[in-house]
């Protein structure tokens, strides 16, 4: 547990979801005092649980993140419920699947607006608070698809790639204040996000035939990637994109 010296470190989580959630317990369980923000009251609560089981605590917020406001105000609500976040942990995100032919204005706006300005708002007003610190560990949650064309994914792939630019920029820019940033990019991993469309037409059978690993990922691996890298044992990793995907991107 020691080795991770994440003890007394706050953390802020946003998202908690299949990956985000089990990235909250994963922290929590290495003694993070973990604020948890989401939309859903309800996930909110089972992560909670999840995480006292495993011996942590999590605090949460209700919030919406769609607007550079709630986001400044949810990251000094997490400093006043914990301390001001020495680890930040984005896994908001959402997709639609549909060629670019068919891709409604309002689904690119959407996705936009979740998976790639919510991560520059919080990025940048916690980054404000770990560079007056000199000390932060910020971890987003990729995807292949920012390096894959995976058909019917434009405004999400736009999105992973954008972030994927984004966190470099902010690495290089806080490098010399102690703060890292970096993402973990999953491949096909069973969530909420994934369920309903693993569970159509063989897509679960189709995915997993294209990793090398021939499986599909669980949350539990992403958790652990973004625990290292929220760790001081990756003091030294930044600007990176870490795929955590059974292989998916080698072919
Ligand atoms: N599951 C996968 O296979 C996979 C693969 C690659 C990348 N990802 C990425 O991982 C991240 C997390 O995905 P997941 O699989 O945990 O998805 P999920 O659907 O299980 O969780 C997403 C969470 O975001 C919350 N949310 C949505 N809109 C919100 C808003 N406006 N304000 C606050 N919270 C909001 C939802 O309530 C949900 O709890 C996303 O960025 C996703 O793109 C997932």
């Amino acid at each position: 547990m020691d080795w991770l010296t994440l003890s007394g470190r706050p953390a802020l989580v946003v998202g908690a979801g299949g990956l985000g959630g089990a990235s909250a317990v994963a922290l929590a369980a290495q003694g993070a005092p973990v604020v948890l923000v989401d939309l859903d009251e309800e996930r909110l609560e089972s992560v909670s649980r999840a995480a006292k089981d495993a011996g942590g605590s999590v605090r949460t917020i209700a919030a919406d993140l769609r607007s550079a406001r709630r986001c400044r105000e949810v990251v000094a609500e997490a400093s006043g419920l914990a301390g001001v976040p020495q680890i930040f942990v984005h896994a908001v995100g959402r997709n639609v699947r549909r060629p670019v032919l068919e891709l409604g204005d309002e689904d690119w706006r959407a996705i936009v607006e979740l998976n790639l300005s919510t991560a520059y708002w919080l990025g940048r007003a916690v980054g404000a608070l770990m560079v007056e610190a000199g000390y932060g560990r910020m971890t987003f949650v990729s995807s292949v698809s920012g390096l894959l064309a995976h058909a019917d994914h434009a405004a999400y792939a736009a999105t992973k790639g954008g972030l994927n630019q984004l966190l470099r920029v902010m690495a290089r820019e806080w490098a010399a204040r102690g703060v890292t940033v970096n993402a973990v990019a999953p491949g096909y991993i069973e969530t909420g996000l994934t369920r309903d469309h693993l569970d159509r037409d063989g897509n679960r059978e189709a995915l997993e035939s294209l990793v090398p690993a021939r499986r599909l990922g669980v949350p539990e691996e992403i958790a652990d990637a973004v625990t290292f890298l929220s760790s001081d044992r990756a003091r030294f990793i930044t600007g990176q994109v870490l795929y955590v995907d059974g292989g998916r991107v080698l072919v």
